[in-house]
């Protein structure tokens, strides 16, 4: 496994790999989610590559960027086991240099749901995100549904700047109780990471009642908020979105593939979960 810091080490790594090669875009502290990823891209591609870059432009004033978990070495050695071709863990300034001064700007899609509670968080993944896909070239790039929204903002991208990499998007990776696997679930306490299973239910039963015939876009999203609101630790609901999987938009009633999403904060840390109801 090759470790590279370099911008232009990296792009001619990639040049020389057998194809196709597959890219899995990372900010580390990685857990069987993003394994998960590692794991499919390995066997649909000869060559495999994988960043490591937290990075500081998705991260809006106030955000978790410097409490954000770090840990190359033990990243390094769960990356070898998976028999990962090629390692890109760039400093800030290598992503960043002095005088860098071109954005990747999302439209609509970006603006809501995440982009509105975290403004400029999709111009700072689209803008790195474009920059991997710049530098790597790969065929194929691998994103969680965990983040449903990221994965619609790079598809948008991907499309429209005919960057020509094909977006496999896979499933969210839970834990026994239902929650979805985040490097924030690292932040709670005992008693919250208890009740975060909460969210998982909440979307489970709007799905369950949708697949009994309830499609109402209202009455699916308040039966998400009530369950959500039973559970004190649940301190802050900041949105409960029943959406249209193409433009993002609040649905009256589901016709066609709808993202039911949720943002919630247990104390200080902020979950997101998503299903897609068809
Ligand atoms: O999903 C993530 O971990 C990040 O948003 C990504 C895609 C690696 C861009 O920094």
């Amino acid at each position: 496994m090759r470790i590279i810091e370099n911008s232009q080490e990296m792009a001619q790594a990639c040049r020389e790999a057998c194809r196709p090669l597959g890219l899995v875009p990372t900010m580390g502290a990685l857990h069987e989610g993003h394994l998960t990823l590692v794991r499919r891209a390995r066997q649909e591609n000869q060559r495999l590559a994988v960043s490591i870059f937290v990075n500081p432009t998705q991260f809006s004033q106030g955000e978790d960027l410097s409490r954000y978990p770090r840990d190359l070495e033990r990243d390094l050695a769960l990356l070898r086991q998976e028999g990962v071709d090629l390692v890109y863990a760039p400093s800030s300034k290598e992503i960043y240099p002095p005088g860098f001064d071109t954005w990747v700007d999302p439209g609509a899609l970006a603006d809501r749901l995440e982009g509105a509670a975290r403004p400029g968080h999709f111009r700072g993944v689209a803008t790195v995100v474009t920059k991997l896909f710049n530098l790597v070239r790969p065929d194929r790039a691998y994103f969680g549904q965990k983040d449903g929204q990221q994965v619609l903002v790079i598809q948008r991208l991907v499309l429209d700047l005919n960057l020509g990499v094909e977006v496999v998007v896979v499933p969210t990776v839970r834990e026994p109780d239902g929650l979805a696997l985040s490097t924030r679930n690292s932040y709670l306490t005992p008693e919250q990471r208890k009740a975060a299973p909460v969210i998982f239910r909440a979307l489970s039963q709007a799905l369950v009642l949708h697949r009994h015939g309830m499609a109402g876009g209202e009455e699916l999203r308040s039966v998400v908020r009530r369950i959500l609101e039973l559970e004190p630790l649940v301190e802050q609901i900041e949105y409960v979105s029943l959406a249209d999987c193409g433009t993002l938009e609040e649905l009256d009633v589901i016709a066609g593939r709808a993202m039911l999403s949720v943002a919630v904060r247990l104390g200080q840390t902020r979950l997101i979960d998503n299903l897609i109801l068809y």
